[in-house]
């Protein structure tokens, strides 16, 4: 059974109860301490509180655990690794007939103006393998796992994701796996049910909660009804639940999440009802192709996005493919290592997570 073990020091990186303005001035202490020269090359931030772990990157720490998934992550489990996906958009040239609605914008798009080219094959074909290698328990998908949700696209998504092999796996849809008012109901028959539940994942539980329908613009929907179920999910259970969902609820400076034609109508709902349900001790989404992390309400709630885990290698423009894996107990994320495609392969994020900044 993996356990946090005692606190380390090395090379990964650290996350405590997050004090989104706390990590922020530590940031820009080390900057300045980088601009000083005192700094060390891949240092992680040091925490005083025992309440804090520096951990080292998995890959490391792999090295002297066992096989992978020789762990029950089940009920009663005191720890858990959960690894976070987001917005692989795989893509597949789809037939003449599928076009000639919304996706006709969208395959413009992506093969007449070049947004394809935003997207790696191969780096969505390297993804499972990374994550295994991350020694996970358990994995999170939160959404766009298509470009423009056609039975192809699904299909191949379907496949890759074969490569987690038999890897506790949960998965909301995003917006792009909704399309078109035609592919609506695609995503469950290749990747069951988009009902908000609570799925028990050891020391927390998943609440999955779908904001997803087609639409011309990039909006998701949190309607009164579905805050309403999602609720009485999270009020189900005296249990700490993380929140998956696929829009962010603030933007990556703690700002309301915009432009309001790719944003989430209603999130000040989903946020209001965060900050008043203690059991909620985190937040995980995508949508945003470049990762950030930030916090909610008086309770400080971490929230958490990768960027997009089938982005290509495009250093010039500060894009890469990147997923995460959190250490979680009862208490929370206790932990975070962000892993970043380096043109390469997936390797921790030089210098910790969100080092890179986005
Ligand atoms: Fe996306
Ligand atoms: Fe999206």
């Amino acid at each position: 059974m993996p356990t946090l073990g005692e606190p380390r020091v090395g090379t990964g990186v650290c996350f405590a109860p997050f004090q989104g303005t706390v990590w922020r001035s530590r940031r820009r202490r080390r900057i300045r301490q980088t601009l000083r020269g005192t700094a060390r090359e891949g240092a992680s931030e040091r925490l005083a509180s025992s309440d804090f772990r520096v951990l080292e990157p998995a890959c490391v720490r792999s090295a002297r655990a066992g096989p992978p998934n020789d762990v029950d992550p089940g009920y009663g489990s005191a720890t858990m690794r959960l690894a976070h996906i987001t917005d692989l958009h795989v893509e597949r040239v789809p037939e003449a007939s599928d076009v000639f609605n919304k996706r006709l914008f969208g395959v413009v798009n992506l093969y007449l103006l070049g947004r394809s080219g935003h997207f790696s094959r191969a780096v969505q074909d390297a993804l499972p393998g990374a994550v295994l290698a991350a020694r996970p328990d358990r994995v999170v998908c939160t959404g766009d796992l298509t470009a423009t949700a056609t039975d192809a696209e699904f299909e191949a998504a379907r496949q890759l994701l074969t490569g987690l092999g038999d890897m506790p796996f949960d998965v909301i849809p995003g917006n792009h796996d909704v399309y078109t008012a035609e592919s609506a109901g695609r995503f469950s028959r290749y990747f069951g049910t988009t009902e908000t539940r609570r799925v028990n994942a050891g020391p927390v539980d998943l609440c999955l909660f779908d904001v997803c329908a087609p639409d011309w613009q990039s909006r998701g929907f949190a309607t009164e009804a579905s805050v309403a179920v999602l609720g009485a999910t999270l009020r189900q259970s005296d249990r700490p639940a993380i929140l998956c969902i696929h829009y962010p609820l603030r933007g990556r400076r703690g700002q309301p999440y915009g432009p309001s034609g790719r944003a989430l109508v209603g999130a000040d709902a989903v946020e209001a009802l965060v900050e008043a349900t203690p059991q909620v001790v985190g937040v995980l989404h995508g949508h945003e192709h470049h990762g950030f992390r930030t916090s909610v309400g008086r309770r400080d709630v971490p929230i958490f996005n990768p960027g997009a885990s089938g982005y290509a290698y495009l250093p010039k423009k500060h894009r890469t493919a990147h997923f995460n894996v959190y250490d979680v107990d009862a208490t929370g994320i206790r932990a975070v290592e962000r892993y970043a495609w380096n043109g390469e392969a997936f390797a921790a994020e030089p210098g910790g997570a969100y080092a890179s900044g986005g």
